[in-house]
């Protein structure tokens, strides 16, 4: 019996993973210039606070949730987002107390268990931010700066960042009413697709952003006549495109943008890559002003986005498993027995220097060893024969020049830190 990945899920070897370094420490290096520190929560939760936030008529709580009981009958679910697990950490952990305005980042992974397909995992990363505690429309731009400069970043190109206004909680729940009425109607309903005829009574905003063409004609027919936004709403919004026009971050306003979480209030983004095809979206995120008190906590304004790893790197084009940048910058080759203790202790020189090397382990021919450090796109190779090890010496050979000088056992640390800078 072979076991396998549980569908959905996958490996990510070295040659892969050199890539997702890369983005994570861009990640790093730019939430810092933006005053995020970082927060870990757990991947399990209480199931409860998915349903609570999330909303329990959205996609992710009725279908999506890997949810279980453990042992002790307790109800647990496996993430499927990190906005809900850090609005609970806030509050936990009182971190009002200490400083009302908190700006939080976080990398990890999210489980929804969807159907399959590019770019659609059950386990999948998020990189995104959380900025707790205010109701600027600074920050709004600032955040949707922050998920474009992130993109930008990572070679994401042909990307475009949407924007919406959902209003406040009145303001959505007045929309909500207009458009139940208007989709449940018999002549409407019957040419809504299956899941908006549900939606249309449960969760009627969805239907503004469902896929299928009949269903978009409907939307586009009708919403235009709709007016639900308050005059603090409208004014909010504008505030947070002036902010944006003000330093050229390009985005378009789209109406349908509403988003599958129920917690948004206000702003609304998503930004898409045409070029994945169904999976298009790379990021989103949006204003949730009444989440925080809803969950128990102060009545604070927050914003955030959470942008899809996977599928970032598909849309930069570096998630088809190439190998990256060489791993090593010496590869030890001895020759013969006597070499090979002597070969060893340089290595460990070498790695106590904070150079990265490896070695033969099987004493094979100089050509085989030449084989492997090729493969592992070693800068240099480093032969230690006996003949060597009797005059002191090693001979560094440059892969790239084919070059090959000899350097003293005393000096090789620092002559190869030279040469490698
Ligand atoms: P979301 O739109 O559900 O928002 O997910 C954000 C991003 O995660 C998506 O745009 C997509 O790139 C990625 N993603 C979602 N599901 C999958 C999947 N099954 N496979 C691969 N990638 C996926 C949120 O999660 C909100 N918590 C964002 C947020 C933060 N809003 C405010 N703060």
């Amino acid at each position: 019996m072979k076991y396998k990945t549980i569908r959905g899920t996958r490996d990510i070897l070295p040659a892969e993973a050199s890539g997702w370094q890369k983005i994570e420490a861009a990640a790093r290096d730019l939430f810092k210039t933006y005053g995020y520190g970082e927060i870990r929560t757990p991947i399990m939760e209480e199931t409860g606070l998915f349903v609570k936030s999330v909303g329990e008529d959205t996609d992710i709580v009725k279908k999506e949730m890997f949810s279980f009981q453990d042992r002790g009958e307790r109800e647990i679910t496996l993430r499927p987002e990190g906005t809900a697990p850090i609005v609970r950490a806030y509050i936990e952990n009182n971190l009002a107390s200490v400083e009302p305005f908190q700006k939080l980042y976080y990398i990890g992974p999210m489980f929804r268990a969807e159907r399959p397909q590019a770019g659609r995992l059950r386990q999948f990363t998020q990189i995104g931010v959380e900025a707790i505690g205010s109701n600027s429309p600074a920050l709004d731009a600032e955040v949707i700066m922050v998920m474009a400069k992130l993109l930008d970043s990572f070679g994401v190109k042909n990307y475009t960042m949407k924007l919406n206004n959902l209003g406040c909680l009145e303001d959505k729940k007045k929309l909500s009413g207009t458009l139940k009425e208007l989709f449940t109607g018999a002549e409407i309903s019957a040419v809504l697709c299956d899941d908006c005829k549900r939606r249309a009574g449960t969760n009627p905003l969805r239907v503004l952003d469902c896929k299928v063409e009949s269903c978009k004609a409907i939307v586009r027919k009708h919403f235009k006549e709709i007016k639900f936004l308050c005059d603090d709403c409208k004014k909010h919004f504008d505030d947070v495109l002036k902010f944006l026009d003000l330093t050229k971050t390009k985005y378009v306003v789209d109406p349908y943008i509403v988003r599958g979480l129920d917690y948004y209030t206000r702003t609304v983004f998503e930004a898409s890559c045409e070029s994945l095809g169904a999976q298009n979206a790379i990021g989103a995120g949006g204003r949730y002003d009444n989440l925080i008190s809803d969950m128990g906590g102060p009545q604070t304004g927050a914003c955030g986005f959470a942008i899809g790893v996977d599928r970032v790197l598909l849309a930069a084009g570096e998630g088809s498993g190439q190998a990256g940048s060489g791993r090593i910058d010496v590869f030890v080759a001895p020759l013969g027995e006597e070499a090979y203790a002597k070969a060893f202790l340089v290595l460990a020189d070498l790695r106590g220097s904070g150079i990265a090397c490896d070695i033969d382990y099987e004493n094979r021919s100089l050509k085989s060893q030449m084989r492997s450090a090729d493969k592992l796109k070693a800068r240099f190779v480093l032969i230690i024969g006996d003949d060597e090890v009797k005059k002191g010496e090693a001979a560094l050979r440059d892969m790239q020049t084919k070059e090959q000088v000899f350097i003293g056992f005393d000096n090789l640390a620092a002559a190869i830190k030279g040469k490698i800078g």
